[in-house]
């Protein structure tokens, strides 16, 4: 059975990643800021080889530490996926100060720390996928409407991230995919999101598994569709 971890489990696009991966028979460690607030994802099937849901907190530099010590076993997916954008960066003239930092946080240094907390764990797995929810918005040449900020800085500093990791863990066998999951309909999307949650989950999952064994996929950036998009 293979078994997932993933980071932001209590909503939007990692709660459905925690659904469609438990609905696949795989064994599913969900990661969430406050557990006793995790009502929807604590409403699926919770047990021994099925659901498990941990404490964490990625703004919490010691964090991934501490959710290393609960999940334990080999990580054939190892997913960060716990993001945020902060409104106070957005715009030119105000967005330098500490919620930027915030970003940095949560979007660039927690996905580093949660690697760097786990990947002998995912050594140790069948499928050794590294899976880092990046943005669109992280592409410098794709950028045609400014601001973003915070966000866009954060999420391009973690491409950076995630191309460092593919070449320092390919001898190790190990996977790291760069992802992009459309424009989707959760709390950041807003209404107007182009895909639904479950849409881009079940593309983002078939890009997963073709990249289970393949390591020309490591170190790039893929939009949920499968196509390469520019740094
Ligand atoms: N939706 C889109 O169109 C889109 C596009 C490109 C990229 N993304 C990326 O996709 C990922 C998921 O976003 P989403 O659309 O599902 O947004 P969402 O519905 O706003 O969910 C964000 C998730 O991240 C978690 N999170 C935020 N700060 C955290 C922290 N300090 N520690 C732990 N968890 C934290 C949230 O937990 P709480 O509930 O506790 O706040 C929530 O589970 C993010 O990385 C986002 O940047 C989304």
């Amino acid at each position: 059975m293979h078994h997932a971890l993933i980071t932001g489990a209590n909503r939007g696009l990692g709660l459905e990643h925690a659904r469609q991966l438990l609905e696949r028979g795989w064994h599913v460690s969900a990661a969430v800021r406050n557990p006793d607030a995790a009502t929807e994802l604590a409403a699926l099937p919770v047990g021994e080889g099925k659901l498990d849901i941990h404490a964490y907190d990625a703004a919490d530099p010691a964090s991934a530490e501490a959710l290393a010590k609960g999940v334990t076993g080999p990580i054939d997916l190892l997913f960060a996926n716990a993001g945020m954008m902060a409104p106070e960066t957005r715009k030119f003239g105000q967005a330098a100060g500490e919620a930027m930092l915030q970003e940095f946080r949560v979007n660039t240094i927690a996905p580093l720390a949660l690697v760097e907390a786990f990947v002998g764990q995912v050594e140790a797995s069948e499928m050794k996928v590294i899976a880092l929810q990046s943005s669109r918005m992280g592409s410098v040449r794709d950028n045609e409407s400014g601001g973003g900020y915070g966000y866009r800085s954060s999420k391009a500093a973690l491409n950076a991230v995630g191309k460092s990791l593919s070449i320092d863990l390919k001898d190790k066998g190990i996977v790291v995919l760069i992802l992009h999951p459309g424009w989707v309909k959760t709390d950041m999307g807003g209404p107007n999101g182009q895909l639904t949650v479950p849409e881009s989950v079940s593309g983002q999952l078939d890009l997963i598994a073709r990249a289970y064994g393949n390591p020309v996929m490591s170190g790039r950036f893929y939009h949920v569709s499968g196509q390469d998009l520019p740094w």
